[in-house]
């Protein structure tokens, strides 16, 4: 690999590529038509005709030469490569970085950066693994928590922490909630393969935004220091005989929940302690159980004299369609859908609202000028350290105290392996 300039040398756009060609990396690409200064000029994912069609779309969008590489290698080695986004599964993860920090070591990629959608990792082992091989590497890199970049997030937490924190004081209890019917893949049910169920899934979003909604705008995110964890998780629906056989007619053998069930319902309390030893609290709630529009993100911020609240389900547009009105299942009108007649919300951005716009854009600037992001790795660790400690809290019924609690080695039970 010859040295070449890069992208914050020569002002240019970041070119970057795609590990995962599936539903997030589809997401992600739509949002790229709202971000300056990037192309897309690679992907690989395994499946030859996913990949060949994920290139096509970056054709239809105009967002750049994008080649179909058919290994990891042959991507990374493509020196018009200055990023990569890891889209890809997470029980592949771990190899994924991996390989990543091998070949820019062996000098055989020319990337500077990565950028790793939820969860950073399955444990605490495998993310401080993930951190340490990206630092290794000597790579910069981005962790893609968007709800942190949600429009209604950056907006509101900005309008309290100016105007009402002041005269009044900080807030002091963030909640955030994440429900929606169930994933799209057959792998996120699995336990053994995604590392939990839809705490680990989901409430990464809300244990990590309900922490950046508490911490003063500007702060370090550990100037919040986190004292204990307690949780309660629970399998309320797809472990009844009905909808267990439905799972497995639409997901496929493997997923059996009669047999191996993981949550589908968790709630979360998380306590931190700020820099002038006030308590604070984040208390989350999840579900795989939820039929509803779609998807519904939650969020509130409360404080002595404020409250802030946002729902995904509480939309501008909302569309009514009788029972004349036929056609097809989509997800056209909410991420998750559940109907296409009656009343029913409209996001008219999701990309936009949900945070991928602004996020990718964050990364892209910062990897460009070679500056830190501002959610890295490092927060990805510290997310996952708060799902351990609630897992464990459920498995163990107490509350987990971090100062006498190491929970490197822990993994959520239902992602142990069984006889
Ligand atoms: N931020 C969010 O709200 C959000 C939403 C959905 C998914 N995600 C995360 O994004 C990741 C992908 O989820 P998804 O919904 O796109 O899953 P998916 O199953 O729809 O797509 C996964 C893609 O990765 C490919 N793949 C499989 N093994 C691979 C490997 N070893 N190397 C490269 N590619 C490989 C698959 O072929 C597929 O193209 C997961 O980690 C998930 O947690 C985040």
């Amino acid at each position: 690999m010859t040295a070449r300039t890069t992208a914050a040398e020569e002002r240019r756009p970041l070119r970057i590529g795609f590990i995962g060609s599936g539903f997030i990396a589809h997401f992600h690409l739509k949002s790229l038509t709202g971000v300056r200064n990037v192309e897309v000029v690679g992907v690989y994912s395994p499946t030859p005709e996913k990949r060949a069609a994920f290139a096509a779309s970056v054709a239809e969008l105009d967002l750049g030469e994008c080649t179909a590489h058919e290994s990891l290698e042959a991507l990374l080695a493509d020196d018009r490569l200055d990023a990569v986004w890891i889209l890809s599964p997470n029980h592949t993860r771990l190899e994924t970085m991996e390989m990543i920090a091998a070949q820019v070591k062996a000098g055989r990629s020319g990337i500077t950066a990565v950028a790793c959608e939820k969860p950073l990792a399955r444990t605490v082992a495998e993310a401080r693994r993930m951190l340490a091989l990206v630092e290794e590497a000597g790579l910069n890199h981005g962790y893609l928590e968007n709800q942190l970049f949600s429009t209604a997030v950056v907006r509101g937490k900005e309008i309290i922490w100016r105007r009402a924190v002041p005269n009044s004081g900080r807030p002091y209890l963030a909640r955030a909630a994440e429900e929606h019917s169930g994933p799209h893949e057959p792998w996120f049910w699995r336990g053994d393969m995604q590392g939990g169920g839809v705490l680990l899934d989901m409430m990464c979003h809300s244990v990590e935004v309900g922490r950046f909604m508490l911490t003063r705008p500007g702060a370090a995110r550990d100037t919040l220091r986190f004292k204990s964890a307690s949780a309660t998780v629970a399998t309320l629906k797809w472990a009844q005989p009905k909808y267990a056989a439905d799972l497995k007619a639409r997901m496929g053998g493997g997923v059996d929940y009669t047999k191996r069930p993981a949550e589908d319902f968790a709630r979360g309390l998380l306590t931190f302690v700020d820099e002038d030893g006030q308590e604070v609290i984040v208390e989350a709630t999840t579900s795989w159980a939820y039929v509803g529009p779609g998807l519904r993100i939650v969020i509130e911020l409360l404080g002595p004299e404020y409250a802030l609240e946002f729902s995904t389900l509480n939309t501008g547009l909302k569309v009514f369609m009788s029972r004349e009105v036929t056609g097809d299942q989509g997800e056209d009108l909410v991420e998750k859908q559940n109907a296409e007649q009656g009343l029913m919300p409209v996001l008219e951005d999701e990309a936009g609202v949900y945070g991928y716009t602004d996020a990718n854009r964050h990364m892209i600037e910062c990897f460009r000028a070679g500056r830190t992001p501002m959610e890295t790795f490092a927060d990805g660790v510290a997310v996952i350290e708060m799902l351990m400690a609630l897992y464990k809290s459920a498995e163990e019924g107490r509350v987990i105290e971090m100062a006498d609690t190491d929970l490197t080695d822990y993994r959520p039970a239902v992602s142990r392996p069984q006889d």
